[in-house]
């Protein structure tokens, strides 16, 4: 069975022979070898010089013979084709202006991508340098969460300015959620026509909002992209940290798996979802941190703890963290290969 199989009949919840494997964050600061292309390199220079980010792309697909490439790049791109200014700096992404009054809603525009995004190419870039039995992961954004950067500027604790916005001005918040929207679309369609398999997008921030502000604020965009995906063909991933609360709610998304974090029991949110996702996930981020026997002893208990024999996709509860343990992540990948269903 090809990576490539396995990955969308596991999606589609079809007899698969172990689950798919990968690391959301897979490419990134914890490996000796993107911290050597960063010391000549920035972040942004990575994910806006293709060669580059298709090298650092296929890292992790190297090292560890990963189940599926997801494309390097971040979420917040996207933003610098609306009229934002996006830095990635040692404390965390800096967008300008800070989008919180009509006044600087009317700086900021729909992005049209009339020149193509360098994503375009990276894509091409990775599937030129492996075959198509691996499948690329595309990713974007959605919107509740881009907002949210948008909105506070910066990397927040509380998310107050957000808040704010959404009691005292929700219809600039929706304004600002449709535009997005919009935007977002006009990248993951690049992504798709680039050669992207599957689509990841991350809704991080979702979990900070009570379960009726999620229907009006995070689920109805969620659910145009979803939408708008699938008739591309493309199966759709969907993060939210602390995904647990809204779970009714996302089984009405039409999003293809959920990925899970780590609070929540694999097999309450697969029932929670009515069984109509697969889920993906979600080993603590923090267990990288622990041995490699301890890891592979962790893995088979979340792969056996969730018990269905498909509908699984083997990752983590959140992104791979900066000082996670190399070989640590390699026991993880390695024991999901090994793994075979009883
Ligand atoms: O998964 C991958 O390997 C692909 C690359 C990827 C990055 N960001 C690269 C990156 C992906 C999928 C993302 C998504 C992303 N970016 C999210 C959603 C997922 C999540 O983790 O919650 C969010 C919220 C962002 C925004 C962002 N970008 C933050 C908060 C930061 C700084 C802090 C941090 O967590 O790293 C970034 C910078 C960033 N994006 C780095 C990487 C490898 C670090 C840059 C560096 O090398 O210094």
């Amino acid at each position: 069975m090809s990576k490539r199989e396995r990955f969308l009949r596991a999606i589609r919840q079809e007899p698969v022979d172990r689950p798919p494997v990968w690391l959301m964050r897979q490419a990134g600061r914890y490996l000796p070898e993107y911290q050597a292309l960063k010391q000549h390199h920035s972040f942004s220079d990575l994910c806006r010089t293709p060669d580059l980010a298709a090298e650092v792309s296929l890292q992790p697909y190297r090292i560890f013979d990963v189940d599926g490439i997801i494309v390097f790049n971040d979420i917040l791109i996207p933003l610098e084709y609306m009229g934002f200014s996006v830095l990635f700096t040692e404390t965390g992404p800096e967008v300008q202006p800070p989008l919180r009054s009509e006044e600087i809603l009317a700086d900021i525009h729909k992005a049209n991508f009339d020149k193509t995004p360098p994503v375009f190419e990276t894509i091409r870039k990775i599937r030129a340098q492996v075959d198509s039995n691996v499948p690329i992961l595309g990713f974007i954004g959605a919107p509740f969460t881009m907002a949210a950067y948008a909105v506070e500027g910066s990397m927040s604790r509380n998310f107050v300015q957000i808040k704010d916005l959404r009691f005292q001005n929700p219809g600039l918040l929706k304004q600002i959620l449709e535009i997005i929207t919009e935007t977002v679309l006009g990248y993951i369609r690049i992504q798709i026509d680039a050669g992207a398999d599957v689509v990841q997008v991350f809704d991080t921030w979702a979990g900070i909002l009570t379960p009726s502000d999620y229907r009006e604020f995070a689920l109805p965009y969620q659910k145009v992209i979803a939408e708008a995906v699938r008739k591309e063909g493309r199966p759709v991933i969907l993060y939210v940290n602390g995904c647990a609360p809204y779970l009714e709610a996302i089984a009405e998304s039409q999003i293809d798996v959920l990925s899970v974090d780590w609070r929540t029991d694999l097999r309450d949110a697969y029932h929670g979802l009515h069984s109509r996702c697969a889920v993906q996930g979600n080993l603590d981020p923090c267990a990288l941190f622990a041995s490699p026997d301890t890891v592979a002893d962790l893995t088979k208990a979340m792969i056996q703890g969730f018990g269905q024999h498909t509908g699984h996709i083997a990752n983590l509860g959140h992104g791979v963290l900066p000082n996670s343990r190399v070989e640590s992540a390699h026991a993880f990948v390695e024991t999901v290969r090994n793994y075979r269903y009883g």
